[in-house]
């Protein structure tokens, strides 16, 4: 709830599709660690998903199920400012104006950027990964495999939603640490071109640990919803159960105290995310002395896997199914983001010099 004297926490998930395991330990499950002590803000990203998912039959339903999950998950709107983007419209208002302080050449080099816009064109990142390679393939680009100037503006967007409501602290997930630099960048130029001390520096919020990266277990590094290779948190036990048993593993140690390849470790990485130490050391000791049988790992994996989002997806349902509940926590959700953000904008056009008649 608001609260003057606390400080802003404020977050949110892009509306592409249902949450799985890196969006629950790289960011749900901080938001609802953090709600007692801060004034927190979640929202569901819609505008940013139009960047890559355009689909206008899928954005709504994608907008509901992550908000039934984040209910689900222990978000509480009685604690916190839960919302949707594109309901409050100050945001993009907002978005127009800060780009005019915002260097194409700064966006165009942000690793997120270079990815998606390589995706958009269907190429993968070629031997030569120079800045000036790079600005040939998106400016030679067809039109009709173009890479959308929403994509390219993406971190101006991200950096008004933390910085219309002033928040101090960002959780989020390690791949968003270069957005949330960005930010603050964008903050102190604005402050310093205008002599005003209008938006705070926001930081990175991991209460603690350092941010996790949830790999995934085909052997890749990241578990991603344009990686495919997501649990999600939806998942039924039967399905869930499935995907951990296919994890890519090896052939085992061959002697005592072996380095771990990548499939291995991320394993053991998820185990610790979701087991308890015990159990994580008497794996780690079978590894060790060569007597791990992977099978078992990966059961006891997929066990302790369904204790986290077993009580979650029960609760899925029943919340999806109350569409007077939803709209009543957006609606008022929407109320309270607006009132900062509407505040905030008209400081902000106050500053550069937009006067009413
Ligand atoms: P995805 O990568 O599946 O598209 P998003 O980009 O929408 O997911 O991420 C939403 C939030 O979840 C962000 O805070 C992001 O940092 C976090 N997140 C996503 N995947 C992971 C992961 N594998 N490990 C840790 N955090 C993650
Ligand atoms: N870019 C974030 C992601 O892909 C989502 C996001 C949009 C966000 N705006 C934000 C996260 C503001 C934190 C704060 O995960």
């Amino acid at each position: 709830m608001a609260t003057p004297n606390k400080e802003i926490v404020l977050s949110g998930i892009r509306a592409t599709g249902n949450l799985h395991l890196g969006n629950y330990f790289g960011a749900l499950r901080k938001f609802v660690a953090v709600q007692d002590d801060y004034d927190c803000n979640f929202f569901i990203a819609d505008l940013h998903a139009l960047t890559t998912n355009p689909d206008p039959n899928q954005l709504h339903a994608n907008v509901k199920s992550i908000l039934a999950e984040y209910l689900a998950a222990g978000l509480d709107p009685e604690k916190s400012t839960i919302f949707v983007q594109s309901d409050v419209p100050e945001i993009s208002e907002m978005y127009l104006l800060l780009n005019m302080h915002v260097g194409i050449g700064e966006l165009m080099r942000t690793a997120s950027f270079k990815d998606k816009a390589r995706k958009a064109l269907g190429i993968g990142t070629p031997a030569d990964d120079s800045d000036e390679a790079f600005e040939k393939e998106i400016i030679g680009a067809s039109t009709n495999k173009r890479v959308n100037a929403g994509l390219l503006t993406y971190p101006t967007l991200m950096a008004v939603d933390i910085l219309i409501q002033k928040a101090n602290k960002v959780p989020v997930g390690k791949d968003q640490l270069q957005h949330l630099e960005l930010t603050r960048r964008f903050a102190r130029r604005f402050n310093s071109f205008y002599g005003v001390d209008l938006f705070p520096e926001p930081t990175d919020f991991d209460f603690g640990g350092a941010p996790v990266k949830v790999p995934g277990l085909d052997g890749s590094g990241k578990m991603g919803k344009s990686e495919g290779n997501c649990i999600y948190l939806i998942d039924d036990p039967k399905v869930l159960r499935k995907k951990v048993m296919r994890a890519m593993t090896d052939e085992g140690p061959k002697e005592p105290n072996s380095p771990m390849t990548e499939p291995i470790a991320n394993l053991f990485t998820l185990l610790e995310l979701t087991s308890t130490p015990e159990i994580v050391t008497s794996f780690r000791e079978a590894y060790a002395d060569c007597s791990i049988r992977y099978g078992d790992l990966k059961k006891q994996l997929a066990e302790d896997i369904l204790n986290i989002t077993t009580p979650i997806r029960e609760r899925v349902n029943d919340i999806l199914a109350d569409d007077a509940y939803l709209s009543q926590v957006v609606k008022r959700g929407a109320e309270k983001a607006r009132e900062r953000a509407s505040q905030t904008l008209a400081e902000m056009r106050q500053i550069m010099g937009i006067r009413k008649f």
